[in-house]
Parts: structure tokens; sequence; C-alpha cells
């Protein structure tokens, strides 16, 4: 919740809403809005998107849910950004969806131009917010919003780790016949190919993932999670949206409870593992501010490596943007 108005509320006694507002009401976004509104710990969700009808109709939806979920947040969709106005933590979703054979690249301009506008939209009614940006190329799409929006660093992250360790931990448990409730794991990096996984931070109930998988299957799963994405655009020719539409609302939970949650996003980085002026995925601790902290874990020569990689790939991609911004 935002900061100011977490201190009225302590100051006054008074309860103030606490509204989650979710831009682009699509696959993805329509996900997150049904996962937060059906953890039922924030007063309401907003859904917007340039569609006339569609963010409503979703969202009366929704609503009808509520007696069957049994949820009481209000569910209300608008395509202005009126209805979010002083919104905690807003969800950018807004976007074109990956079809089979098209890069995340080839995404990059189209989506810049969406998120920028998205942006000050929403960063004029809620200028308290916390944004968490799920549109593709991730990590540049969050450098588009923090930079248009001016927010703090804390305040502005990009979800792909927590999915794509979502990814690995399911298919680890597939792989082992184990409950996924025991498998821990821990991707940083890039979003997509150049991700880097630590099956050594990975452990299924504290069991070191090395003990329990030869190199080559856990090699295979790495490869797998890898191109997690791209395994479902070609089955279904569009990109997923239950997995990341859960993964955006756990990052939400972690703020709107302020728990504390360890868990992988994209933050900027202001020199962490040798890196800077990049959003890119490394673990950090979530709270009612956003990013309370970047968690530096040690790292091998190798996986230093592979995160620099992933890196000078994040790099290739601004440098992309800024060249088609200025032709
Ligand atoms: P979708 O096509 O189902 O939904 C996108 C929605 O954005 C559409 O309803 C569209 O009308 C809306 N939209 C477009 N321009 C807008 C604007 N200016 N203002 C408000 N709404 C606008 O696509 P889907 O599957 O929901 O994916 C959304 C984005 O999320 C894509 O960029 C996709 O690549 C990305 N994605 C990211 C993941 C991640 O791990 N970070 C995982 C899955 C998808």
């Amino acid at each position: 919740m935002a900061l100011a108005k977490q201190a009225l509320i302590q100051q006054e006694g008074m309860h103030m809403a606490t509204r989650v507002t979710v831009i682009g009401a699509g696959n993805v976004g329509a996900t997150v809005a049904d996962c937060v509104a059906r953890k039922d710990m924030v007063d309401e969700v907003v859904l917007v998107d340039i569609v006339e009808g569609m963010p409503q109709g979703k969202a009366l939806d929704m609503q009808e849910s509520a007696p069957i979920h049994l949820f009481d947040t209000r569910v209300v969709g608008a395509n202005s950004y009126d209805a979010t106005e002083g919104s905690d933590i807003a969800v950018i979703t807004a976007g074109l969806a990956r079809k089979p054979g098209m890069s995340r690249d080839d995404l990059l301009s189209k989506n810049a131009q969406i998120v920028r506008s998205v942006t000050e939209q929403l960063v004029a009614k809620s200028p308290d917010a916390i944004l968490v940006v799920v549109s593709n190329p991730l990590d540049v799409m969050t450098y588009v919003a923090h930079v248009t929006s001016g927010f703090p660093d804390q305040r502005v992250m990009g979800m792909a780790g927590v999915l794509d360790t979502a990814r690995y931990r399911a298919f680890i448990a597939m792989e082992m016949g184990v409950s996924v409730r025991d498998v821990q794991a821990l991707l940083m990096g890039g979003h997509g190919d150049t991700m880097v996984p630590l099956p050594r931070y990975t452990t299924v109930s504290g069991i070191p993932l090395p003990q329990l998988l030869g190199e080559a299957r856990i090699d295979e799963i790495v490869e797998r999670t890898k191109v997690g994405g791209g395994e479902i655009v070609q089955l279904m020719g569009t990109s997923a949206w239950y997995a990341p539409g859960a993964a955006a609302a756990e990052m939400v939970e972690a703020m709107v409870k302020d728990s504390g949650r360890v868990l992988p996003c994209a933050a900027w980085l202001t020199g962490q593992y040798g890196i800077e002026g990049l959003f890119i995925g490394v673990p950090v601790r979530l709270g009612r501010r956003g990013i309370e902290e970047i968690i530096e874990v040690e790292l091998s020569d190798n996986e230093r490596s592979l995160l620099e990689e992933s890196a000078s790939h994040v790099r290739e991609n601004l440098t992309t943007l800024e060249r088609l911004q200025s032709s």
C-alpha cells in the first residue's frame, strides 16, 4: 500500500480502500485480476483495456463468481483511468502477445509505445502506486515504465522470475513425483532463453537437487524451462496466461500483505552483481514499499558469466529500442 495512505490509516484509524489496477484485460491481465480478487485481500480490483465493454464484461463475470469462490473483492472494468485513481499497485499487461515464430524482441517497438502510454495515464491518477510490469520484452518494458513514471527504483519491477521459477519447480516435481510444495528454486537473469538457472540453490525439502538428480537430467529440465514460454506458444498459438497471471498475483499479494516474501523479480540494479543501469531478474524481498531489498547471493564464475550474458542481451534490447525511437 502507498506509504502516504498507510500513514493516514495509522494516524487517523480510518479505512481507505486498497485498490489494485490491472492494465490490459487480455488473457494475462484478466487472470491476474481473477487471482487477486480470489485472494480476498484488497477492496477493489480495476481492470482497464482500450476495447470497449470487454474489461467491464470480464469484471462482471468475475464478480458473479464471488458467491462461489467466496470473496468480497469488488471487481470493476473500465476504459478510462478515472476508476484507477489512487491505486496502490498497478500491474501492466497491455500489449501484443507473442505469436508462433515471433520472438519477444519483435514485440519491442510496439509494446514500448503501449507501455509508455498506459504508464503516463496511470501515474497521472496514481502517483504513489507500485508498478509491476508483465508486458514483453519484459526487462525492457520495465525500463520504459520506470523512465516514463519517474518513480523511485523500489516502486517499479518486472514479473518474469516468479513464472520461470514456477515452471522450473513444476518440471522438477513432475520428473521426481514429489509435491511442488517441497521444491524450492531460484532462477535469475533476463526473461527468456538467457535466464540463469541455479541448480545448487534448488532443493527438494531442503535436499540440494544435484544430490537427487543426475547432471544430464537437470540440464534437460533447465533447457525445457528456458523455452517454457515457447513450448506453450507452439502448442496453442499464443503465449501462456494461467501461470503468468498467478505469478503476478503472487507478487501483488506479497506487497499487499507486506509479507517479506523473497521472490525473483526484475529489479533496477545499481551495481549489485556488478551490473548497473538495467532491469534484470534477481532475488528481492517484497513488502508494502515494493522492493524492500535486493538480495545478493554468491555466484560461481560460470553462473556470473551466464548472468553477464543475460545482462548484455537486455542491454542490446535497450540499444535497439533507443535506435528505433531515434529513427
Ligand atoms: P492479450 O492480447 O490477450 O492481451 C493484451 C491486452 O492489452 C488486450 O486486451 C489489448 O486490448 C490490451 N491493450 C493493448 N493496448 C492497450 C492500451 N494502450 N491500453 C490498455 N490496454 C491495451 O495478451 P496477453 O496474453 O494477455 O499478454 C499480454 C502481454 O504480457 C504480452 O506482451 C505478453 O508477451 C506478455 N507476457 C509476459 C509474460 C511474462 O512472463 N512477463 C508471460 C506471458 C505474457
